[in-house]
């Protein structure tokens, strides 16, 4: 099982770290490589993904991602930022199926700042397309206008656009993932003012026939993100379009007191994944030791179950991440009078040993 290790920048380093200490205490046959990714390839090699690294992740079963981005190249040409790392490793390995789950544990209740009746015992699934939509869509770019309000001035436009294929996979996704859950999707559209969600409303429609066990509702995203904050736990399957999924999986993830502790998984149609925290590099905290590596952790418990077909192992390792907070150890982040304040590095060993003893139980 080859797993290309690419922490990336800020506090990539650091989280990675810790989830590599925990994946090498499982006991597995697992061959981690290590690449630059983001900023930090940028640095050395003048790209954010160099060939090099992208030819890693296209051998590996597994990607193992930290996060990439600094303000520091806010000012460099679009093609050279550090996201554009993660936006080719999506689109060069069709990594299209994004799953965000948005899970508050018991003991992080008081961490969110929603009221703790609203969220006891979250557990939403937000299903997010990943290589398509205005974020991908062309043409984009910048050109003197020649018409709208104001020809003959600046403007810039980009592309929102779906195909048949592209929706009807994922939607599939969404429903064979309702299945094994309560059975209920909600697809999030803005088909009352946009054609490409009208058509994605469509599909969906004629791919829920295939799943008449599976309850589908149509929810516009302005709604959904209201009703996110007022009733969360409405929701389970949370299914939509790339940019959409990318605004409402970071609100979701607040609903669980910190987006510090949520993973992520994104697919292609091999199983191929790339597994990486929801949150990002951080570079306001990234050298001070301080991050949650939990994300990462779980992230690598995701790759573990989803492809490496090591279901045990991820287990285990959700297992001991519940056994630590229930222990009280706590990242700054999620931080809470009368619990045990320790340092990324702490936190890791933590699991560690939650797992240790598990192994020795076991
Ligand atoms: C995410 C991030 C990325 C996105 C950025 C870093 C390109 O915000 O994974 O949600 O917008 O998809
Ligand atoms: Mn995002």
């Amino acid at each position: 099982m080859k797993i290309a290790v690419l922490p990336g920048d800020g506090i990539g380093t650091e989280i990675v770290a810790e989830a590599v200490k925990v994946l090498n205490t499982l006991g597995l046959d697992l061959q981690m490589e290590q690449a630059l990714v983001g900023g930090a390839a940028y640095e050395v090699h003048g790209h954010p993904l160099p060939e090099s690294t992208l030819k890693l992740a296209q051998e590996s079963d597994a990607i193992l991602f930290g996060a990439v981005g600094d303000w520091k190249y806010d000012k460099l040409d679009r093609p050279l930022r550090p996201e554009q790392a993660i936006l080719g490793l999506r689109k060069h390995l069709g990594l299209f199926a994004n799953f965000r789950p948005a899970i508050c544990y018991e003991e992080l209740v008081g961490a969110s700042s929603l009221k703790p009746e609203l969220i006891a015992g979250l557990d939403i699934l937000i299903i997010r397309e990943l290589t398509g939509d205005i974020y991908f869509g062309q043409p984009r770019g910048r050109r003197i206008a020649t018409d709208g309000h104001f020809p003959g001035t600046e403007e810039a436009f980009d592309t929102m656009r779906y195909s048949r294929p592209e929706i009807e996979r994922i939607a599939h996704v969404a429903f064979q993932a309702a299945r094994k859950r309560s059975k209920k999707v909600t697809s999030v559209d803005k088909a009352n003012v946009l054609e490409t969600f009208q058509f994605w409303k469509d599909v969906v429609t004629e791919v829920a026939k295939e799943y008449p066990d599976v309850a589908l509702e149509h929810m516009y995203v302005d709604n959904a993100a209201m009703q996110l904050v007022k009733k969360p736990k409405a929701f389970d399957v949370l299914f939509t379009g790339n940019m959409f999924g990318d605004i409402l999986s970071d609100e979701a993830s607040m609903l669980t007191g910190s987006i510090g502790m949520l993973p992520s998984a994104s697919l292609n149609a091999k199983g191929q994944g790339l597994y990486e925290p929801s949150h990002g590099s951080a570079p306001d905290i990234a050298g001070q030791g301080i991050a949650n590596p939990l994300a990462t952790i779980l992230s690598a418990a995701m790759m573990l179950r989803f492809s490496l077909n090591q279901a045990e192992a991820a287990d285990r390792i959700e297992a001991a991440v519940k056994d630590v907070l229930a222990a009280g150890y706590r990242t700054a982040d999620i931080w809470s009078e009368g619990t045990k304040r320790v340092s990324t590095r702490e936190m890791g060993d933590a699991v560690v040993a939650a797992i240790t003893k598990t192994t020795i139980k076991g």
